[in-house]
């Protein structure tokens, strides 16, 4: 089976390398000649780029010392994407300085400037979906059979614009959208209640980054009422610190992370303001010394440490903003979305039966969004890919927001479409974090978009 990776020079691409050689490490272990990927085509604009990662994956697959997929690169896309059976897409269009212009023209004006919340979002996808346009055409031009797993944000909307290049050419549903933050609220929450992860059932809804956790079934028991009215184990994980017992307990679900721009909007928006640097500044900063500066040698010491470092100081201003809290050291080890990316693989291509939390069309899974709007909810994947398990009663105010952030996804779709400038204010303008239609007026005219 042919891997091919978009954004293949990618920072995070050695979690997803490590991922496979975890599996084929699985598979010989048991007598299987191989995993489940043999070949990992990378593709990316930037030789450079590919180089610093082929040679961090060459020094991880030494350190391994076990078997692993054959890994070749290529600029070219259409080579990429010929002959794969997955196309893993994780794309930054315009690269960090782009995340930082998507930033810092919405924060001058006030509001949230972040890489997939808000303004700064809706500017980060009228960028990015033209592109995720194109290479879902060239997906259905010359590698029609592929199933696409996509990681690129805004997440919602790619994975909607592109499956939808997919169905309208007749091939299906083959764009699955993943995300590591919904597994991880669910695996923190199973954690603090003492209960094994893998043993109990998430009823999840929401939109990408717009999600709640509202039961966690162990035996048949939904056991987040007891985890809620226990203020000591609820702080004791990140979304627990982050939002508060008080206000879970009001709200009676887990939100997911991201929601925290949402419910404590002037804390984070404060909080971002007054830091010396943007997160995307910060990363432009760290990733260019890692780029840079990697020499011959000690490559996969350098990935290691950056990648500890970026983990780390993750979602600083939303901790500083809800009293300053360090992250456990259990959620610094990676494993969310190349483990989500290796099952949806694994259930695919092996008919490997299972549950995972992604971003698919709605089908009739929540009554109030049409069959094809995208949302995230936990799916059953197997041979036929995902099919979206129904979710119970969405409640009005998680309702609501879905149903006023995907009207913004649809209106950034339309102007990536169309060119249309007033598809594109209509997105900035209604979106729950832009307080002003002045306001969406400037940010539009000063992102260039
Ligand atoms: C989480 C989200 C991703 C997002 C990433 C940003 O993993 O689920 O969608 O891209 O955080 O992390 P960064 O280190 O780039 O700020
Ligand atoms: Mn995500």
């Amino acid at each position: 089976m042919r891997l091919t990776v978009l954004g293949g020079g990618g920072f995070r691409v050695p979690l997803v390398h490590r991922a496979l050689l975890d599996d084929a490490a699985r598979a010989a272990a048991t007598g299987d000649s191989a995993g489940v990927c043999t070949e990992l085509v990378l593709h990316d604009t930037d030789r450079g780029r590919l180089d610093a990662i082929g040679r961090v994956l060459a020094r991880q697959r030494e350190a391994g010392g076990g078997p692993g997929p054959a890994v070749r690169a290529t600029t070219d896309l259409d080579e990429a994407l010929c002959g794969a059976d997955f196309v893993f897409s994780a794309i930054r269009v315009g690269g960090l300085e782009g995340r930082t212009r998507d930033e810092r023209v919405p924060l001058d004006e006030g509001v949230l400037g972040q890489e997939t919340v808000g303004a700064g979002g809706v500017l980060y996808g009228l960028r990015t979906l033209p592109v995720a346009i194109r290479i879902a055409e060239r997906i259905a031009a010359v590698a029609p059979d592929a199933w696409v797993i996509n990681f690129t944000n805004p997440a919602g909307m790619v994975t909607e614009a592109m499956g939808r290049v997919l169905r309208e050419r007749g091939l299906g549903e083959r764009v699955i959208g993943i995300c590591d933050s919904p597994v991880g609220l669910c695996r923190r929450a199973a954690r603090a209640l003492g209960v094994d992860p893998d043993t109990a059932d998430y009823d999840y809804v929401g939109l990408n980054h717009l999600g709640w956790l509202r039961h966690l079934t162990v035996a048949g028991r939904d056991r987040l009422p007891e985890l809620l009215g226990d203020p000591a184990r609820l702080e004791s994980f990140e979304e627990g610190k982050l939002f508060g017992a008080d206000w879970l307990r009001t709200l009676g679900a887990l939100p997911n992370e991201y929601l925290h721009y949402y419910y404590f909007n002037r804390e984070a928006v404060a909080s971002v303001r007054g830091a010396a640097a943007t997160r995307g500044e910060f990363l432009r900063e760290q990733q260019s010394r890692f780029y840079d500066g990697l020499g011959e040698g000690g490559e996969f010491e350098a990935w290691e440490s950056t990648r500890r470092e970026r983990e780390e100081t993750y979602m600083a201003e939303s901790r500083a903003a809800s009293g300053g809290w360090e992250r456990d050291s259990c959620d610094l080890d990676g494993g969310g979305y190349d483990q989500v990316a290796l099952t949806l693989m694994r259930a695919i291509a092996r008919g490997e039966r299972g549950t995972l939390i992604l971003n698919v069309p709605n089908r009739t899974a929540v009554p109030a969004l049409d069959a094809d709007a995208v949302i995230e909810v936990p799916c059953l994947v197997d041979a036929a890919g995902a099919r979206p398990l129904a979710p119970t009663a969405v409640a009005p105010d998680q309702l609501g927001l879905m149903l006023s952030v995907k009207a913004v996804e649809r209106a950034a779709i339309e102007a990536a479409v169309t060119g249309s400038r007033t598809a594109a204010l209509r997105a900035l303008a209604l979106h729950p974090l832009v307080d002003s239609v002045r306001v969406a007026q400037r940010i539009l005219e000063r992102s260039g978009a």
